[in-house]
């Protein structure tokens, strides 16, 4: 093989390092390269003994919808748990990008760095106005009060109407968030979270308690989601993961247990006998 010749620019690079670094960036710099934002490899987790996850390997493309399913107890939320620092694996290999160790990273690092996450329960300030719940989760280094004290500019305020918008609250946008329904709270809690403009979004079991057009708008919303931002959604809802998943996983006993289109998924007969055929 030929010596490849090295470019002036090459040799800049060299004293200059950040002047190589021409890999796609998205947003805030995570440095996604070979189009994967998440990475999970050989991850285990025990609790005294027991093990939640035991060589969990899997992967999250950019802007991808993934749908994971499984059991009870096959390490769902536990898996969640380790993405966002609350959990520390006892081994593997977590990373965010190609940048960010999340097994190094506390969880305000890793929330700052750009993984949201929504747990089932809706955690909005139900005595403040829907549009002032946006404003506080936007990003900012104030505290709660000097946030709401503090104008906002022209483009802050945009952005805020502009999650209005897509999580179909605008006309709420006065109301007390604690006068919303349980699917509209869901809905907020949402918007809040999209205030941080994460890339990554984890979104545990959101359509539990919803009505039937509340999930309806939950996937449509998800589906909008996708693409500008990557998501992972743990749902039992077989007609909603339907909806939405080109791509699901299933969990078992802390492991993958198959991965595929929804319908290879169904079709295979491991998860019937696991999961499906319960
Ligand atoms: N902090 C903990 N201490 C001890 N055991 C735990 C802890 N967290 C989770 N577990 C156990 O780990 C296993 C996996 O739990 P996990 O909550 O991740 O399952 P899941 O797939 O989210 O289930 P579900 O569908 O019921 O939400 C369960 O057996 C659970 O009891
Ligand atoms: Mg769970």
């Amino acid at each position: 093989m030929r010596a490849t010749p090295v470019p002036e620019t090459m040799l800049e690079a060299a004293l200059d390092p950040s002047a190589l670094d021409t890999r796609p960036v998205l947003g805030k710099g995570v440095n996604v390269r070979h189009g994967t934002i998440l990475t999970l490899e050989d991850i285990n987790v025990s609790f005294d003994g027991f093990k939640a996850l035991t060589n969990l390997t899997l992967y999250i493309g950019v802007g991808e919808l993934r749908c994971i399913i499984g059991p009870n107890g096959a390490g769902k939320t536990t898996m969640m748990d380790v993405i966002t620092g609350k959990t520390r694996p006892d081994n593997g290999v977590a990373y965010f990008g190609e940048q960010f160790d999340l097994t190094r990273m506390s969880e305000v690092e890793i929330a700052q760095a750009g993984i949201g996450r929504k747990f089932q329960k809706p955690t909005v300030f139900e005595a403040l106005s829907v549009f002032e719940n946006l404003e506080l989760a936007q990003k900012t280094d104030k505290s709660v009060w000097a946030s709401l004290r503090a104008k906002l500019s022209g483009e802050q305020r945009d952005r805020i109407d502009e999650v209005l918008q897509i999580i179909r609250l605008d006309s709420s946008r006065n109301r007390p968030a604690g006068l919303l329904s349980h699917g509209q709270k869901q809905f907020l809690e949402i918007g809040m979270l999209l205030m941080q403009e994460p890339h990554l979004l984890l979104l545990d079991e959101p359509v539990a308690g919803m009505t039937d057009a509340e999930t309806e708008f939950t996937a449509e919303l998800f589906k909008s989601l996708a693409r500008k931002h990557s998501l992972m959604v743990v749902e039992h809802d077989m007609g909603f993961v339907g909806s939405i998943a080109d791509h699901v996983t299933v969990l078992h006993q802390g492991s993958v247990l198959a991965e595929g289109s929804l319908e290879q998924v169904q079709n295979d007969e491991r998860v019937i006998e696991v999961y499906l055929g319960r």
